[in-house]
């Protein structure tokens, strides 16, 4: 079975997500700890209602060393015996150091179809560059932030009257059932095997083929 830890910053629902699927019957891994780099982070309150522990490594005293805060984040989860990491609203970037330690074994969500909109304030941007479809995008954490391969994606349309807010609201029910789903055929396939045909949990309808 594995064993799963949460890297979060915030509210933590993408981390709620996970744990409610993962406190199912028959799913393959297990949340063994959630981290923060936050004090009093709203998912501290998740992972103690699911029972779950968690730890706050402020990234402050650490004074800009990147390094050494990772160093405690990596230790830490070594020593829970985690085997995969997921971020779920961590808003660090990342040094190669913990993406080298994590490589393959580190899932991200991002709330854009990437590879558009890397980075912060998607909504907006989506909507400033009037797309018609939006959506995110679960994928493996490599040295380049927002990128690396995608595993699955969920996309919506932009409704003609959608502000930044209700746009976030609804990329975000598809977050909620997309991280799950991928986590789970991700750790029920062969490492580096993720089955491509899978890897799309797309609310639209898929057209019927041409006649
Ligand atoms: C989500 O939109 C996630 O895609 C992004 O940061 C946000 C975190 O929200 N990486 P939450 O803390 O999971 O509610």
């Amino acid at each position: 079975m594995s064993r799963v830890g949460i890297l979060f910053s915030g509210r933590g629902s993408n981390m709620g997500a996970l744990l409610r699927a993962a406190a199912a019957l028959g799913f393959p891994g297990e949340i063994v700890l959630a981290i923060s780099n936050v004090p009093g982070a709203g998912g501290f309150d998740l992972a103690v209602a699911h029972g779950v522990p968690s730890l706050c490594i402020d990234h402050r005293p650490f004074a800009g060393d990147r390094g050494a805060h990772e160093r405690a984040i990596d230790a830490a989860l070594h020593e829970a015996g985690v085997t995969l990491v997921c971020l779920a609203g961590y808003m660090r970037r990342l040094t190669p150091f913990l993406v080298g330690q994590w490589a393959g074994r580190m899932l991200n969500i991002h709330p854009s179809l990437l590879p558009s909109f890397p980075g912060l304030h998607t909504h907006r941007r989506a909507l400033d560059a009037g797309v018609k479809l939006h959506g995110c995008t679960v994928h493996v954490v490599t040295d380049i932030v927002d990128e690396g391969p995608i595993l699955a994606q969920a996309a919506i349309p932009v409704l003609p009257d959608d502000d930044e807010d209700t746009l976030a609201a609804r990329i975000l029910t598809q977050e909620h059932a997309l991280y799950p789903a991928t986590l789970e055929r991700f750790l029920h396939d062969v490492p580096g095997h993720f089955d491509p045909d899978a890897a799309l949990l797309n609310p639209l309808p898929i057209p019927p083929p041409a006649p």
